[in-house]
């Protein structure tokens, strides 16, 4: 797809806030994408419709993952983690995107999942720590960010899961299962 059909398409989808969020993944994603060698059309165009189902309503959300057939187990999990699949659905489905590492890219950019590729990886990491982001520990991430994409990303899901376990939160699997694969095939490397 054409990058300034895709810009038009997602700001029309989304509030100014997220849309301005979304310019800023995609500049880091792209930032990334020239440091560690991955396709810059593809990232552009994962980080652009990475949030394109976060503005909408979580009954509407629900019936997407139904309607899309997206595993119901989904549905048990906070309503935050609903929008990467759903979007992947809405923009194969009605945008004909069609490459399965832009589609996987967008649908586990909120929970990760193991054995992520490049591109996946890129996004997880660029959605964390785009320039706006303030939260406890994105310096860190940052910093990694430039020595070690997959240091960055086990940092970040490290942090995801600190945090959620301190809000007494539930976990998705599949952040466990990003956690333990990159701990297994990079080892621990503290900054
Ligand atoms: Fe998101
Ligand atoms: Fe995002």
């Amino acid at each position: 797809m054409d990058i300034e059909k895709a810009i038009e398409l997602v700001e029309a989808n989304l509030t100014k806030g997220r849309f301005e969020h979304t310019l800023r993944v995609k500049d880091t994603a792209i930032q990334l994408a020239e440091q560690y060698g991955a396709p810059i059309d593809l990232v552009t165009i994962a980080a652009l419709f990475h949030d394109y189902a976060k503005d909408m309503d979580k009954n509407e959300l629900r019936r997407l993952i139904i309607s899309y057939a997206l595993p119901d187990d989904l549905l048990e999990y906070h309503h935050e983690l609903w929008h990467g699949p759903v979007a992947a659905k809405i923009v194969e489905d009605q945008l004909q995107i069609t490459n399965e590492d832009v589609l996987n890219a967008i649908y586990y950019h909120t929970t990760g999942r193991a054995n992520m590729s490049l591109v996946e990886t890129i996004i997880f990491v660029a959605d964390y720590i785009e320039p706006k982001r303030s939260f406890p520990g994105v310096e860190d991430v940052r910093k990694e960010a430039k020595q070690d994409l997959h240091n960055a990303a086990r940092r970040a899901l490290k942090n995801t899961i600190h945090h959620l376990l301190d809000k007494d939160a539930t976990i998705h699997p599949n952040t466990f299962f990003a956690y333990n694969h990159l701990t297994k095939t990079i080892g621990v490397k503290e900054v």
